[in-house]
């Protein structure tokens, strides 16, 4: 080869393969986005999270939000704020209103993407509505709530400085599939607390942490309701919880739930729920699971010989 032709080669090299990662990155786009999409409430690792929410820190980015409706859909779909800033690190609840605006009751799903892109691995969602089939009776408006966090490891990515705002858009389609819509009224503030729904967000959002019948990372949970306080056998509480003194009840617990760490300074509970109506669901079905714990005995001796 002469000379030349080996310092063209040299160049060329470097190019054909950065072409080729750039196409493996673009074949595999849809995957990350269906990555970062799928993932909801506190799936990542239980260390992981707590350190994530261990410390608010100081430094604040833009969240701003776009929604859109697709043709074909008689729905009205906006955000309540255009944007916020919130601190990395810290778990915030924004609202978005739905309104059917036709006479019959439609299914329709979400799809929602974050840009810029790359900005994706950082931007969780705790709570959200995202590719489930929805139902709106005719005429009917609800507010959607999203709780979401910026992980703080954003700060620290030199890839991110120049980033002054990330975009969380949602676009509403209707649905292909309206059999197992679930109904958007229950985020309807007047609707009773519904122990289902609360075992839902119970398994989405506690569960990286705590179990009903072990301990984990946090005490176990079952039959917590009028338990007292830091009072689970074998686990290793912080101090001020330990010495809180009090038993488990539907207030307390929804105090705690909306910021454990307001409600009694230094527990090591990382997270809330900043959503009222998720904490009331997730406060009846501890309750009920209490309940249910409690009277099982009773059942088991009544049963007796049932074989059952
Ligand atoms: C990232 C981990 C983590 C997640 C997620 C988490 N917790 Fe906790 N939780 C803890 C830790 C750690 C403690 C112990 C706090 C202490 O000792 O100060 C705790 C304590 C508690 C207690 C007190 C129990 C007792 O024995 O006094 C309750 C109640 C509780 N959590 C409920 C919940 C519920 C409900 C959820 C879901 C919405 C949840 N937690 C999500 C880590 C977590």
């Amino acid at each position: 080869m002469q000379p030349r032709q080996r310092r063209n080669l040299m160049v060329v090299a470097p190019c054909i393969v950065a072409i080729g990662i750039m196409c493996v990155l673009v074949a595999y786009s849809p995957t990350l986005y269906r990555m970062f999409c799928a993932a909801t409430g506190l799936a990542g690792t239980t260390q992981r999270v707590a350190d994530d929410l261990a410390t608010v820190s100081k430094q604040t980015i833009r969240v701003a939000f776009d929604t859109s409706v697709a043709p074909g859909l008689p729905w009205r779909f906006d955000p309540d704020q255009n944007a916020v800033t919130v601190h990395l690190g810290e778990q915030k609840l924004v609202y978005f209103t739905a309104e059917n605006l036709s006479d019959q009751s439609i299914v329709g799903h979400a799809t929602f993407n974050v840009t810029p892109l790359r900005t994706g691995i950082y931007f969780n969602k705790i709570q959200c509505f995202c590719f489930t089939e929805e139902r709106l009776d005719a005429h009917q408006k609800v507010d959607m709530p999203v709780v979401f966090y910026v992980d703080p490891a954003f700060g620290k990515d030199p890839d991110m400085r120049d980033i002054a705002q990330i975009t969380l858009g949602y676009t509403f389609f209707r649905s292909a599939d309206p059999k197992n819509a679930r109904d958007l009224s229950r985020f309807l503030a007047t609707n009773p607390p519904d122990p289902a729904y609360g075992r839902q967000f119970f398994n989405e959002q506690c569960t990286a942490c705590h179990a009903l019948d072990a301990n984990k990372y946090g005490p176990k949970l079952g039959g917590v309701f009028g338990r007292r306080a830091g009072s689970a056998p074998g686990y290793d509480y912080s101090a001020a919880l330990k010495k809180a003194g009090f038993a488990w009840s539907a207030d307390s617990l929804n105090r705690w739930l909306a910021d454990p760490r307001k409600f009694i300074p230094g527990v090591k509970m990382p997270v809330s729920v900043p959503d009222p109506i998720a904490r009331r669901d997730i406060v009846a079905y501890l309750q009920q699971e209490s309940e249910q714990r409690a009277n099982a005995p009773k059942a088991k001796a009544a049963g007796r010989g049932s074989g059952s």
